[in-house]
């Protein structure tokens, strides 16, 4: 049987909510990746050094017995967080990153960020203190078409925070387009980007041509062929620049398939197998094992993990459906096939 050995990878960015929903997705992941940066848009947002440790000690205990996995936790930016919160955080050795949202982009970020420049004292503190900004890259305004809004962000917000603050550590949270990409490569080399699996696997024509499908809802929203065609050359291309972060976005099935559903794919089941025919597709397995599991570590200055994990090129079906009746959450690619297997 053919099979690939890496170092064990992480996921530089994913959502494992809190609750049974926690206790239902953190296995998937934590039998794949040694670490995770946990994004901290729970509701309320987690803010503080306090809650993140909080929440850290909710994912500790939701770990399955003998597996090996580290939450990396963030910030949650609000208007209202304070420099020594900041350098609060900076001096926590488990906090290892601040999340930007714009007010209103997403799931759970009506508590984000209204007025950018009015945080920029914020992000002075973490420039000075060395702590990385994530970011989710996209404006807000209705009158913004939601397949621009990424690159209307990068016009309007981002490179001026780039300008302003060149020593801050920036990752542009799961980048969509070819303008996004060309950004991150052209900036200095504080600045990377995080790409999911459905964003190097899908085009848009995979959420709307023949039939709505609510599990490939995500947002940043999928975009045009021409971009996924930007980002897989941005993942395989061997560019530090750019690693894994899944974006696994787990919400009930019941509020996916209705009538105005949640953005997010749960990617978590099968996160490294897609990644990986994602880059057999262009005959770039060599270069899976930087992007999975170096250039993350790297670029949060964190050692790279010791240990491997094997896939072996073997068909299996992602499962229909993961946990209980009241908490059923519907995988990416639920029920298809794929060709790599996690061992
Ligand atoms: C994420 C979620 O559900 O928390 N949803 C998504 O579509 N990616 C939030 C986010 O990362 O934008
Ligand atoms: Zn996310």
């Amino acid at each position: 049987m053919k099979t690939i050995t890496l170092t064990r990878p992480d996921d530089w960015h994913i959502h494992v909510r809190n609750g049974a929903v926690l206790k239902t997705v953190l296995p998937h992941t934590a039998r794949q990746f040694a670490r995770a940066i946990i994004m901290p848009n729970l509701k309320p947002p987690v803010t503080t050094v306090a809650q993140a440790l909080v929440y850290r000690e909710e994912i500790l205990q939701a770990i399955p017995d003998g597996m090996d996995f580290t939450p990396l936790m963030t910030l949650y930016l609000t208007a209202a967080t304070s420099t020594e919160e900041i350098k609060k955080a900076a001096e926590c050795s488990f906090v290892h990153a601040v999340k930007l949202y714009p007010a209103g982009a997403t799931t759970n970020s009506d508590a984000g960020v209204g007025n950018i420049p009015a945080i920029y004292p914020l992000l002075a503190a973490l420039e000075r203190y060395g702590l990385p900004l994530l970011v989710h890259g996209e404006v807000t305004d209705e009158g913004c078409d939601i397949f621009d809004r990424e690159r209307v962000f990068i016009e309007r917000h981002l490179s001026d925070i780039a300008k302003n603050f060149p020593a801050l550590r920036i990752v542009l949270e799961h980048v969509t387009t070819s303008e996004a990409v060309q950004f991150v490569e052209s900036a200095n080399t504080n600045i990377a980007a995080t790409i999911t699996p459905q964003h190097l696997l899908f085009n848009r024509n995979a959420l709307l041509a023949g039939g709505i499908r609510p599990h490939h809802y995500c947002l940043p929203i999928l975009k045009r062929e021409q971009h996924r065609l930007a980002l897989v050359a941005a993942a395989t291309s061997g560019n530090p620049k750019f690693f894994l972060g899944t974006d696994s976005a787990p919400h009930l099935t019941a509020l996916k398939e209705t009538a105005c559903g949640c953005a997010g794919c749960f990617s978590a089941p099968a996160a490294l197998e897609l990644y990986a025919e994602a880059f057999e597709k262009v005959g770039a397995l060599d270069k899976l094992e930087g992007f999975a599991s170096f250039y993350g570590a790297d670029f949060y200055r964190l050692p790279r993990n010791s240990g491997s994990v094997t896939l072996a090129k073997s068909e299996w079906q992602i499962p229909a459906v993961c946990g209980e009746d009241d908490v059923a959450i519907t995988p990416l690619k639920a029920g298809e096939t794929l060709s790599w297997k996690l061992l």
